[in-house]
């Protein structure tokens, strides 16, 4: 038997941007169903991000999701650059005008979305399988599913989001010819990150270059630090017993006079490095949002934050068209998004090609990588630079009182 139901925007894809999106589309007025392969207990486990930009903390305080994330965010001035043996901090905050960075970790702000979902009625489903969207230009889409019960539905839909991350099946669903781009950088190295029960050796995130290659040292609370090392793409995990992480990491983030605290691991995984962007996000009433359009390397901590943007960015068009019958957004929605994803994919694969060192490289690239660590820790220009692309760009756009023209909202498109 199949459950015949309906909905005005099904959501596949309980990650951040699937969760957020399904919470602003409420603060709207429309009604949503979010659905997901994983347990609960999985999606608030998973290990990912933990940088947000001063813009993205700004929308989740508008929304009402600032609660925890401002009484437990670590709020950051700027970061340091190390290279050379030599550490240096951008203050961000001076050198924008005020913009910062917050370390909150992305299992927390799942958790908060997940939470602010359920005590307003409308829980994710989780644990479903066999996810497929049909009919996608026609102007009532079909999600079906096969819920953690057994049981099948078909779910009829004015709009369908694939929130559903890089592997997802939305993107595949687009038939032959539907995407016009989609281009893709492979890196052929990873990170190894972990996550330690040992207090953060730094005030601020390190970013630091080491011939050895790169390692990062993030932190997710006063007592817990998250820290990276660049590793071969295909690395075995079992090739690195904790000792042997502490000590690369002590080797590679080493400057005179500093000690880097230890502590047992709690975590451990390697990542790929990718970059992807997908274009248009839209097929028919199928609208693509975060991951499952795009994927940034992490070097410049942009992929949480660009699927924050993108949801934003996405309900207040789905509200206008949904439910006030205009389509001006939806129609300009991919191309005022792919501005923004264009932006910091530079960044992110200019902030890994810069601190990133490739076994065997030459001596000319290596010199051209110093020369721009250099150039950003002497030219206040240079600096500004990336504090404005690391910080953020333009607020959010998200509308749901329809307050403010398209004009007003996103000025570059409408
Ligand atoms: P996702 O978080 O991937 O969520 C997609 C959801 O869809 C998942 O829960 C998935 O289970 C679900 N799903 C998939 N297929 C289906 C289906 N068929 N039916 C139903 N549900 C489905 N970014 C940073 O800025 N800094 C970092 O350090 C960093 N580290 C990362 C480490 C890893 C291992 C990965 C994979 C990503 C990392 N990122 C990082 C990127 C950042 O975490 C992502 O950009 C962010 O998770 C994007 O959110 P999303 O909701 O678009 O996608
Ligand atoms: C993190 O805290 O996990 C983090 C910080 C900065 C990055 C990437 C990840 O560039």
């Amino acid at each position: 038997m199949i459950i015949k139901e309906r909905t005005q925007v099904g959501i596949v894809g309980a990650g951040p941007a699937g969760l957020l999106l399904s919470h602003l589309l409420a603060l709207g007025g429309v009604e949503s169903v979010v659905i997901e392969t994983k347990t609960r207990d999985y999606c608030e486990a998973r290990q990912r991000a933990g940088m947000l930009e001063s813009t993205t903390v700004e929308l989740l305080r508008e929304v009402g999701l600032g609660k925890r994330l401002d009484a437990e965010g670590l709020e950051h001035d700027g970061i340091y650059l190390q290279f050379d043996g030599e550490r240096h901090h951008l203050d961000f905050r001076e050198l924008t005008g005020g913009r910062w960075i917050t370390i909150y970790a992305q299992t927390e702000i799942v958790k908060d979305v997940i939470k602010a979902r359920l005590d307003a009625g409308a829980a994710p489903e989780f644990g479903v399988t066999g996810t497929e969207v049909g009919e996608l230009d026609s102007s009532r889409p079909v999600l079906r599913y096969t819920d953690a019960a057994g049981l099948r539905h078909a779910l009829r839909c004015d709009v369908i989001a694939g929130c559903d991350g890089f592997h997802g099946i939305c993107r595949a669903s687009i038939p032959e010819g539907g995407l016009r781009v989609a281009t893709e950088r492979c890196y052929p190295f990873g990170w190894l990150g972990i996550l330690a029960q040992a207090p953060p050796s730094t005030d601020q995130v390190i970013y630091a270059r080491h011939e050895d290659g790169f390692a990062l040292h993030s932190m997710r609370t006063p007592e817990i630090g998250r820290l990276y090392l660049q590793v071969p793409a295909d690395e075995d995990i079992a090739r690195w017993p904790d000792d042997r992480i502490w000590r690369e990491l002590d080797r590679r983030l080493a400057v005179p006079g500093w000690e880097l605290r230890t502590g047992p691991v709690l975590e451990k995984g390697v990542t790929s490095m990718r970059s992807f962007v997908a274009a248009p996000m839209r097929y028919g009433r199928l609208f693509l949002a975060g991951d499952a359009a795009h994927i940034v390397p992490p070097t410049g901590a942009k992929g949480l934050n660009l699927a924050v943007a993108d949801v934003a960015a996405l309900a207040t068009a789905l509200i206008r068209l949904v439910r006030d019958g205009s389509a001006e957004l939806a129609d300009a929605y991919s191309d005022y998004c792919l501005q923004r994803i264009w932006r910091a994919t530079h960044l992110a694969c200019w902030m890994t090609a810069m601190l990133h060192v490739v076994p065997g490289q030459d001596e000319f690239e290596s010199a051209l990588q110093r020369a721009q660590l250099r150039n950003l820790v002497t030219s206040r220009a240079a600096a500004t630079m990336l504090a404005e692309n690391y910080t953020g760009y333009a607020p959010l756009g998200y509308d749901p009182d329809t307050r403010l023209s398209p004009t007003a909202l996103w000025p570059w498109v409408a």
